[in-house]
């Protein structure tokens, strides 16, 4: 029996992973939506799906949605650059469309399968549950925090599960046009240090590095999407890696991985609000989900850095 599944956002960094693991799956087809507005073409050069340049809540596309035209729904479209500020504006394309999507696919029981973030937590006490401290301190974390309420009000009315991805930080191949568009600010912070490093710099830090995230690899991202397609039921979990590690872990990492010693360069952070621990508890993801992260930083970083150097553009290549 084939298969067709829409990924929004699927130009953009997570989207275009999806979207090529989802292209190796026998019998399935993908349709890509996508406003172009911080994704980019070169995701899809080696990713066998049919495109559309449109926003992820256009009429057109909720009536085919309501219509049953694809077994699957992925939502990653979104503002993605946590430093915009307007809030009508998030809250329109993040939350809106959301909504939209929701009400379509409860018209024809299609499952959907959404980005959140752990920009829901703010500055709580780590780690991070589901369900506990959750207080964003920006317009985006909020958007996203919307999101979740919207699509727990519809859980026990929607016939088909909607599942909830709290991504945390995450890194890897795809996301170099994040920097391009965004003027170096919204990709991974291993890509924007690896590029320091390559342009001659030294590796610029937040005084004193002492900060933790959790840190997760794009290849655990895809399984947990895909493993969120078999999910029996309906509900939101974290997709982290399940350890916080420092930003000075990450710069040693990156030196082993270049194989030299890497000197830093420590600033004044200039962002008022700034997470200075995350870290995702995974008890629920395993539960609702059966999947649990698998790459630690540095396997991570070591295929990251490796494909880097081959100067490996589009989204990771999945069995
Ligand atoms: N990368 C991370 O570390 C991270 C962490 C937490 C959550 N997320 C979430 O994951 C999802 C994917 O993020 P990403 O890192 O791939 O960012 P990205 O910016 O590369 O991808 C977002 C994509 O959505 C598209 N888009 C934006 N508004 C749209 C609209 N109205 N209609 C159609 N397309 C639209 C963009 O052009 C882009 O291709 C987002 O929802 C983001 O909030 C990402």
């Amino acid at each position: 029996m084939s298969e067709r599944i829409l990924v929004t956002g699927g130009a953009g960094y997570i989207g275009s992973n999806i979207a090529a693991a989802l292209t190796r799956r026998p019998g399935t087809d993908v349709l890509v939506v996508d406003d172009f507005s911080s994704g980019d073409w070169r995701n899809l050069i080696h990713v066998d799906c049919e495109v559309r340049a449109l926003d992820c809540d256009a009429p057109e596309l909720l009536d085919e949605i309501a219509a049953g035209g694809f077994s699957a729904i992925y939502h990653e479209a979104a503002i993605t650059d946590t430093t915009v500020m307007d809030q009508r504006f998030m809250i329109e394309v993040n939350t809106n469309a959301f909504a939209s999507i929701l009400e379509a696919s409860h018209a024809s029981s299609t499952r959907v399968i959404y980005a959140s973030s752990a920009g829901t937590y703010g500055n709580s006490p780590a780690p991070n549950r589901v369900g506990h401290g959750e207080e964003p301190e920006n317009i985006y974390g909020f958007s996203k925090l919307a999101m979740d309420r919207i699509a727990c009000r519809w859980h026990d009315r929607h016939s088909a599960p909607i599942i909830g991805l709290r991504y945390f930080n995450v890194y890897g191949p795809g996301e170099t046009h994040k920097n391009e568009k965004s003027g170096n600010k919204t990709a991974s912070m291993m890509l924007q240090l690896y590029e320091q490093v390559k342009a001659g710099k030294r590796p610029r830090l937040f005084k004193h590095g002492e900060q933790k995230r959790d840190f997760v690899y794009i290849r655990d991202v895809i399984g947990a999407n895909l493993a969120a397609l078999d999910a029996p039921r309906s509900g939101v979990c974290n997709v982290g890696s399940g350890a916080a590690r420092t930003f000075n872990d990450v710069v040693s990492t990156l030196g082993a991985s270049l194989g030299r010693k890497l000197d830093i360069d420590y600033f004044d952070n200039p962002f008022s609000f700034y997470q200075m621990h995350t870290e995702a508890d995974v008890s629920e993801s395993a539960a609702l989900l059966n999947w649990k992260p698998e790459w630690t930083l540095e396997r991570g970083m070591d295929e990251y850095v490796k494909l880097l150097e081959k100067a490996h553009r589009g989204p990771v290549e999945t069995a």
